[in-house]
């Protein structure tokens, strides 16, 4: 799987003409520093230390998808929200798409440098992302929108108890979007300004749900949104406090503790060795110092 990674980087450099020595992805955004408290009914699901006993410090990051750091913020694009909650410990990647565009990372490539409509001829598995990511409205700010996770994970509590979940961050807030044409109005950096004017006065808070697959779901299949009905369990909640410049070393959406376990999702297998190349490449382009709070790993790798 780490053999692909190099061809995945290059694929998204291409698809966002990103300039060379720059981010491969996520190249704007604003880094958060908070907590997260985990409810009571997380430790009913999982045995994991940071679900049980809270606060739990935490370092966030929201992003635009583009690797254009100079990508204005009312541009067409999926918003990001990486969440890691202390050194090693467990980090959650998400998007405001609630599914994944193919079943494979060598689909992901191939989707990246084909023309979409011949690709969804031949893959229309990739079909709802894309109608989704069409539609999707351009939310008034970072704080005002939904990010999901994607993949599946499987909790494991006390009892040795199983269950696959899949995480969405929920905005306390509730959910504002802007028109398209009044977006431009508000700035260039609107997301990045508005929530810096947010952050001031009060804190920027997510619940985080767990969504309770039956069965039937599928668990390796990112491009499959389960059923609506199913059942969703409020774990904690995050509240975000302060902006910290710089960003994370390096996010892992395979970073797990013990009580979570990584789906056979290929994507979701994928994505730690490309995350690791990006960060390499982005650390070796740049001398500028990252951000090295808690939360975040010395180093890639
Ligand atoms: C094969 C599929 C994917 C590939 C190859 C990929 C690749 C990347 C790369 C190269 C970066 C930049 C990393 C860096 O410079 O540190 C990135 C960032 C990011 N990706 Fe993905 N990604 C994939 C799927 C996804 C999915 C499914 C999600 C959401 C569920 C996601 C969410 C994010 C977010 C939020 C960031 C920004 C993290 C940050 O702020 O540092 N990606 N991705």
């Amino acid at each position: 799987m780490d053999e692909l990674a190099p061809t995945l980087l290059a694929a998204l450099r291409r698809y966002y003409a990103a300039p060379s020595g720059g981010p491969a992805a996520h190249a704007k955004g604003t880094t958060c520093r908070g907590v997260f408290t985990p409810s009571p009914a997380a430790a009913r699901l999982t045995r994991s230390a940071h679900m049980r006993k809270g606060p739990v410090p935490v370092l966030a990051r929201f992003s635009n998808a583009s690797a254009l750091s100079n990508a204005p913020d009312w541009a067409r694009d999926r918003r990001g929200l990486g969440v890691s909650f202390g050194p090693g410990t467990h980090d959650i990647v998400a998007v405001t798409l609630p599914a994944w565009f193919t079943r494979t990372p060598e689909d992901f490539a191939a989707f990246l440098s084909s023309r979409q409509s011949e690709f969804v001829r031949e893959h229309p598995e990739c079909e709802p992302a894309l109608r989704r990511s069409r539609a999707a409205p351009l939310p008034l700010s970072y704080a005002q929108t939904c990010y999901h996770a994607i993949h599946a994970f499987a909790l494991i509590n006390d009892q040795g108890e199983r269950r696959f979940v899949r995480w969405h961050w929920q905005a306390v807030a509730g959910i504002a979007n802007v028109a398209p044409g009044e977006a431009a109005a508000r700035g260039h950096d609107f997301l990045q300004d508005e929530l810096a004017a947010r952050i001031r006065s009060a804190s920027v808070t997510f619940d985080l749900e767990a969504e309770l697959a039956e069965p039937e779901d599928p668990v390796d299949d990112p491009t499959v949104e389960w059923p609506v009905l199913r059942s969703r369990v409020r774990v904690g909640r995050l509240a975000l406090t302060a902006i910290v410049p710089g960003r994370p070393v390096s996010f892992d959406p395979c970073r797990v503790p013990d009580g979570i376990e990584c789906s056979p999702d290929p994507v979701l297998l994928a994505r730690p060795a490309a995350y690791r190349l990006a960060a390499n490449q982005r650390l070796t382009a740049s001398a500028r110092p990252e951000t090295g709070v808690a939360g975040c790993r010395a180093g890639p790798g």
